[in-house]
């Protein structure tokens, strides 16, 4: 008993000693920040595993400045400069440990764990698969995906004799792991066909897992007990994603394409091209993987996010619509290379990233260890872990005027210079040197000019096809409230669609921002 209660005061002892060590004499000491936050990583990570981190980062970041101190050993910096500063030094793609591992039992990398020649080998591959050319080669297989969506949401349209309600945030789901499916390894899911998710979608998708594990891992002695008493039936999930991924990728192999350009055809031409720098089936496996992921998810937080705030804003839903209308005779002439010249529509989909990025927390790098980095106007120590948060930047006040108002006019090349004036205007002020939200440098999204194509398609056909407003009944959550487990944890968005013409100028139910 005498020895336990010892250890425990040691313990005790350590703990506060180290606490005062960080606050006052840790070489982040004179970086601004809350006490808590200096002294431990527990507040920090717990305002992770709640979902609520970005929102607290940004808070922090309006009382305490540009730089703040988020954990013993690690800043969150909001000034524009910090982007090219953090992201575009050598070794930029490096993270901390903690962050970008490999699930249980999985020995290859992929593009997202991966450093060094493991990470420019994938880069260089999935460059090729999504390259401007090669994805305009994907442009019918992702257009019959929406053909999909559309035929779908006609029939209930139908059946309900004149207008549906879909909850576009699992229908944009469906859509896109349905596209990434086929466009990956030529067999898409078959959500659309069958109406309701594939058994992957839910383990692939659990990011508050994701969370849990990477916040465990800062604290070893608990992810070894954890990882000892776990069942090895816990893992029976993932061994069934990567199963499901492995009969794809051989059924593939053995068949071919199935009548259109793949990612994978993409990674063997590459394969070809670089004997010496191969790629092997299973880190393809796991880069197919990271696509699954980070391209259907992304994408389901930028389609619902535009439509969220489309709904909530009807004046800007209206000449959205009226641009897409007037700019195309039909609905099969819609292109992605017509949609791209829509300034509005294409003004929408940027605003739509700032106020709903779909990476909005931290992107943490690890700093060298051995010399300090300067990073916007800070020297900084060797060994800092230091992150910009898309959420934080995007909805500064001191970046953007208004940051919570939807005005896609800020991007708008000519815009009404009289409204500028007004310090309350969304045009105010806006330090577009701010907005990056594909990221910058080696891991920036390398698959940008397929969101693009699919972000435009999407928009421009259900806002030529439908006129849609907030359900009768439903109302929609306010943005800001959703949790953010690395991408937002989002809530039903209940749309009710009706065909275009049947009901032009209905004024949608009270919506928030
Ligand atoms: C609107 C849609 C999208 C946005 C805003 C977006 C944003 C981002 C951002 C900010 C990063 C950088 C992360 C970092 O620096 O740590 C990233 C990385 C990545 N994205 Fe995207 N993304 C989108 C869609 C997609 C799609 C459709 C795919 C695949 C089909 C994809 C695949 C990836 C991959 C594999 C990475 C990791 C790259 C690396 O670590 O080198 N993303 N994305």
């Amino acid at each position: 008993m005498g020895l336990v209660l010892k250890a425990v005061g040691a313990y005790v002892l350590y703990v506060v000693s180290r606490a005062v060590y960080n606050i006052f004499f840790h070489p982040l000491a004179r970086f601004p920040g809350p006490k808590t936050w200096s002294a431990s990583r527990i507040p920090y990570l717990f305002t992770l595993v709640i979902g609520q981190n970005s929102f607290r980062i940004k808070a922090l970041h309006d009382e305490y400045g540009p730089v703040v101190r988020v954990a013993p050993n690690e800043l969150h910096i909001n000034d524009p400069r910090a982007w090219d500063d953090i992201y575009l030094r050598k070794d930029s793609e490096i993270r901390p440990p903690q962050w970008g591992m490999r699930p249980p039992g999985v020995e290859s990398y992929n593009v997202i764990s991966g450093v060094g020649s493991d990470h420019a080998r994938f880069r260089k591959a999935l460059g090729m698969a999504f390259s401007e050319d090669a994805v305009k080669e994907y442009e019918p297989t992702v257009r019959s995906y929406f053909d999909k969506l559309t035929t779908r949401i006609d029939d209930l349209i139908t059946k309900n004799k004149g207008s549906a309600v879909v909850d576009m945030v699992k229908w944009s789901n469906f859509t896109t792991f349905d596209i990434i499916g086929e466009l990956a390894w030529s067999k898409s899911y078959d959500c659309l066909d069958t109406g309701a998710g594939h058994a992957i979608m839910g383990v692939l998708s659990h990011f508050q897992g994701v969370i849990i594990a990477a916040a465990i891992t800062y604290y070893p002695w608990i992810n070894n007990a954890l990882l000892a008493i776990t069942p090895r039936s816990a893992f029976e999930d993932l061994k069934m994603i990567f199963n499901d991924g492995h009969e794809r990728l051989q059924n593939r192999i053995k068949n071919g394409p199935s009548g259109h350009p793949d990612v994978l055809g993409h990674l063997a031409e590459y394969n070809k091209q670089n004997p010496t720098a191969k790629i092997t089936d299973d880190e393809i496996e796991q880069n197919v993987f990271s696509c699954l992921v980070a391209g259907s998810e992304c994408l389901t937080t930028a389609f619902s996010g535009a439509l969220h705030y489309l709904l909530v804003y009807p004046s800007k839903l209206k000449r959205a619509q009226e641009e897409v209308r007037s700019a195309f005779s039909s609905e099969a002439g819609i292109n992605a290379t017509d949609a791209a010249n829509l300034e509005y529509l294409n003004a929408v989909i940027e605003e739509s990233l700032r106020l709903c990025p779909p990476l909005p927390d931290m992107l943490r790098r690890q700093l060298p260890s051995d010399a300090p980095t300067t990073i916007a106007g800070n020297v900084i120590p060797p060994s800092t872990v230091v992150s910009v948060s898309c959420y934080s930047m995007f909805r500064s006040a001191a970046h953007f005027s208004a940051p919570d108002t939807f005005a896609p006019e800020r991007f708008l090349n000519s815009t009404d210079e009289s409204s500028k004036w007004s310090p309350d205007s969304p045009l105010n002020h806006n330090d577009m040197a701010a907005f990056k939200p594909w990221g910058v440098g080696p891991r920036e999204c390398p698959a940008q000019p397929l969101a693009r194509l699919e972000m435009r398609l999407f928009l421009a056909i259900l806002l030529y096809r439908y006129d849609f407003r907030v359900a009768e009944g439903s109302y929609l959550t306010k943005w800001t409230s959703q949790k953010v487990f690395e991408t937002w944890q989002k809530d039903p968005l209940n749309v009710e669609f009706t065909q275009a013409a049947s009901s032009m100028g209905a004024s949608p139910p009270v919506a928030a921002p």
